[in-house]
């Protein structure tokens, strides 16, 4: 396993943080992401936000997500303002689940606020 930047304080958030994370993602993220990560809402065209469901993403480290999310990269603004390390990594956490590779659908639906 790779030693990330949230390595030492979560590597496996624990369900309850997930859980946080949908709501985290629902307020934060989905505006341009959509509601399921696929990027299907009408901002995702305009600013150009990417599907999180895809292979690449899933090959993206813990490490390398959360740096995106916390400085951002190509047109995506950064996060580290307002959210901490211990809402970074649980989104993290969270986006996995977001992937069918990692989890069943029927999970996928569980944290999608439903
Ligand atoms: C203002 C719109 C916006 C918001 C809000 C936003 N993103 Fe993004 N996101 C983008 C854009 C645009 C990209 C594509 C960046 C690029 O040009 O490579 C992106 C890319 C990503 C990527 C990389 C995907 C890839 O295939 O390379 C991840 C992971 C990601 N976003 C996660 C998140 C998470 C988690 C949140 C919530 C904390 C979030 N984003 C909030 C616009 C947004």
């Amino acid at each position: 396993m790779t030693p990330g930047l949230i390595a030492c304080k979560a590597p496996r958030p624990p369900e309850g943080s997930v859980r946080e994370a949908a709501t985290l993602f629902a307020a934060v993220c989905a505006r341009c992401h959509g509601p399921t990560g696929h990027a299907d809402v009408p901002e995702s065209r305009a600013v150009g936000a990417k599907d999180l469901t895809r292979e690449e993403v899933r090959r993206m480290s813990d490490a390398a997500l959360a740096h995106q999310i916390r400085v951002g990269g190509g047109r995506m603004p950064g996060f580290g303002d307002v959210l901490g390390d211990r809402e970074i990594a649980a989104l993290v956490g969270y986006l996995r689940t977001l992937i069918p590779a990692f989890q069943g659908s029927k999970d996928t639906r569980r944290f999608s606020g439903k």
